[in-house]
Formats: C-alpha cells, structure tokens, sequence
C-alpha cells in the first residue's frame, strides 16, 4: 500500500518545530494536549504581526490609544458582561468512550476509539448536549472558597470597558475613539485543534471603537473594509479571504451583527478575525452593575449617552498560523524543489540574513561588521558561515528571509555586497554604505508584485 503523502498541514507543523517557530508545550513530559510554545523564530513572527496590527490600529490613527489590563478581573466582571451565564459550548457525551465533543461539530469530529468514526458510531449512546462554560476558575490568595473564585479572562475586551471612564478621562478623546489591547486569553475549548489554530490559551488583538449610536453603521462599515485591507497589504493572498456576515443564530450573546474575515485553511474556511456590533451592551450593563455612570457626556449638545462599540477582534495565533499557510510553497525549480515562505517583510521573523562567501581573507570579519550595522538599524539578523552558499539561501528560503546578503572578494576591495532576493532569486550589487536605506526602502515598497 503506498505510504500516505503528508497534508500541507504536517509539512506546516514539521517545518514550525524543525526550524524553531512553534514547538509542542511540556514536550518533555509527553505535551498538554493542544498546547504549543513559540520557539526563536515564531516569537520573532508572532511579535511581527503584533506589531503591524499595533502599527495600523493604534500608532496610525489619531483616533485610537492602547491599554494593558490585567487578566485576572473582579469576578463580577464576568457575571456583568454575560460570560458567567452565557459563555458556553454545547457538549454531549459518549457513554461507552468516555469522549467529550461539541454537539454542534459532531459531523466534523471523531471518535477517540476508532478514529474513523464519528462521535457515537463506536457503539456508545451520546449523552443529551449540557451547556459548558468555557471560562477558567482560579482561586485568588491562599483560600479555595467561593469567596476566591476568580476566573481568567476569555477575552480582553472587558478590561477595556472596565477602563472606559479613566482613558476618557486621562485621553480627552471623544467618540468616535478606540481602546485597543494585546493580550492572552483563556478558553477551555471542548475540542481544541487544527495545531495554533484553536488553543486554550491564546493571544488576541482587539480593539473596541466608541461611537455616537446614529454613527454605527458607518463605522461598521469602515473597520470591516479596513480590517480586510489589513490582510491583504500584509501579503495575505485575496482568493482565499472572504468576509461573511453572522445569521442571526450564530451571534454571541452581546452582539446585532458581526462580519468575520475569513481563511480559506487547508481544513475549511475558518474565521481568521471578528468585527461585532457590540453597541452600549457592555457599559449599559456594567454601569448598572457596579452604579458607577459610565456614560459619555457632550459638552457641545449637552447630552450624556453610552457610545455604541465596533470591536475588531483577531488572534494572533491564527494570524501568525494563516501568514505561515499563506507563505508556504514548494516551487518547482530546473533542478530541484526548494522550500520557501513567502512572508512580506514586515512580517518576516529574519529580514535579512549575513554570509561571507568563503570562510577566510578577512571575509568572516567584514561579514559580522556588516551584520552589526543591520543590527543597529533594528533589523532582525542572522549571521551563517556553514555550508556552501546555495545551501544558505535555501535554509533562509525555508524560514521566509527576504534578503540574503554575501559577502565576497568585491566587498573587500570594493565595498560592494550581493544582495540576494528571496522571491526571484535575483541577485544585485550593492555599496556597503547604502545598504540599510537599500533594505528599508525594499521593505518599504514591498509590494506582490514582487512575489512573481
Ligand atoms: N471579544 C470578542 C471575542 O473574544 O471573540
């Protein structure tokens, strides 16, 4: 029988622990099912894309400011927002196998005795569904009692409202504005899967816009299209992007209408990103709940009202995972196949990798200088003097390095370097003394033009 060709997907999780960007967590101790640490070059691409989201959400606009709140809330929080009640998956149980599944995704699962079965086929009844909350309990200080309980947060928009009436006041922005955030989030997801793609513990980067009520449909309207864009000018390929509006079944609890972007994963489409239409749901309930009033007052129309919310919400290990797809491609070449991730440089973990051709006549020397230089410029690096020069390239290739930069006789005697393309292999001379303007107006102008 012929072996079974790996999926796109093992090659991604292959090349993601091979190469340092995401090891499996307690991987010593046999893993914590779905757990997954970032590695060397994954934390460089995860704080990448934090950065660009940062960059486009916040350090743009004049219009939006950031926060950092803690994880772990007044429990009340929670029971205010809807979470306590309401944050919940359907589960059924399967008598026999002892399986636990997601009554809403039975048709996509399998059994844990015969993985060619669905949930139920090994023979087992299947329980009736009972709702399970999705958020983690803690106790907080040296008691375990119901007076401790505290949970960790399941997303980090509620620190945002809870500190919607200080950053108004200290800010002096008015609506429309936003808060923004990174930060982990905890679910305990029933059926966590598909490698970064839905963990327990993650990292989202959201962000709520204050908005005058009449003005919601507008704004919707705007982080919908610039959200999508995002994408796009970060080299995402638009063929497989979609937004899709929610039916009314599928909303969350506190939400009139959501759109998600969408990925076209080798598994499905999936939701890559949420923008929800949250209006004065969250400060409505928490001002009732705590009797501090955290409507906004105009001092021009005299009025205090509660803002309605736009709330783009993305994960970061989605978006690293979806750049990592995305990139991903093994081109054909006249003599072999080479791996290569075609990342956009801003997303890039390396932007530039350093060789000398030779290791000797001073070569080794000028190389590490040069990479010094890049290094001042806060560019990522790699320095490489091991194995032969086509060999290098395909190893940069592999992790998605933009430009390779040798180092030879010329630059010696010259002060020239070869600057190396990923996408097109082309190779270009270039002074030593223009070289970090040359990458920065390379990463500058990146456009997809040049993956072709
Ligand atoms: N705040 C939206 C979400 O966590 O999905």
């Amino acid at each position: 029988m012929a072996k079974p060709q790996p999926t796109l997907m093992d090659k991604i999780v292959s090349l993601c622990k091979r190469r340092g960007f995401i090891f499996p967590a307690s991987e010593i101790y046999g893993g914590i099912g779905n757990t997954y640490d970032y590695g060397p070059l994954g934390v460089e691409l995860k704080r990448r894309v934090k950065d660009a989201w940062w960059n486009a959400v916040v350090t743009a606009r004049a219009d939006v400011v950031g926060l950092d709140s803690a994880i772990i809330q007044n429990p009340k929080t929670w029971e205010t927002s809807g979470h306590v009640a309401g944050f919940t998956d359907p589960m059924v149980d399967c008598k026999k196998c002892k399986g636990r599944f997601r009554a809403d995704h039975i048709g996509d699962l399998s059994c844990p005795e015969k993985p060619s079965k669905r949930p139920g086929e090994c023979g087992g009844e299947l329980t009736e569904p009972r709702s399970f909350n999705l958020m983690f309990k803690t106790h907080v200080g040296p008691m375990e009692g119901s007076g401790s309980v505290a949970y960790l947060r399941p997303e980090t928009a509620q620190g945002i409202f809870l500190n919607f009436k200080s950053v108004l006041e200290c800010s002096r922005l008015k609506p429309p504005f936003g808060i923004a955030q990174i930060g982990k989030s905890f679910r305990n997801e029933i059926t966590p899967g598909n490698f970064v793609f839905r963990t327990r513990e993650f990292e989202q980067a959201e962000m709520e816009f204050f908005v005058p009520p009449a003005e919601n449909d507008e704004w919707y309207e705007h982080w919908r299209g610039v959200r999508f864009d995002w994408y796009i000018d970060h080299g995402i390929s638009p063929e497989r992007l979609r937004l899709r509006e929610h039916d009314a079944a599928e909303l969350a609890h506190y939400s009139t209408a959501t759109a998600d972007i969408e990925y076209e994963y080798p598994f499905g489409w999936g939701e890559l990103e949420g923008i929800a239409c949250r209006t004065d749901f969250d400060l409505a309930r928490h001002s009732e709940a705590s009797g501090v009033d955290l409507r906004y007052f105009d001092p021009q129309t005299k009025e205090r009202y509660f803002p309605y919310v736009i709330e783009p919400a993305g994960g970061v290990d989605r978006m690293a995972l979806t750049f990592l797809i995305d990139a991903y491609e093994e081109e054909e070449l006249e003599k072999d196949t080479r791996v290569v991730l075609h990342f956009h440089p801003a997303i890039a973990p390396t932007t530039a990798a350093v060789f000398p051709l030779v290791k000797k006549e001073g070569m080794p020397e000028r190389a590490r200088e040069i990479e010094a230089e890049l290094r001042a410029a806060r560019m990522t690096t790699f320095y490489d003097e091991k194995a032969a020069i086509g060999r290098r390239y395909r190893r940069q290739d592999e992790v998605g390095t933009p430009f390779c930069v040798t180092v030879d006789g010329d630059t010696l005697a010259e002060d020239l370097v070869t600057v190396r393309h990923r996408d097109t292999m082309e190779q270009e001379r270039v002074a030593t003394g223009e070289l970090v303007s040359y990458l920065d107006d390379a990463v500058r102008n990146w456009g997809r033009a040049s993956r072709v």
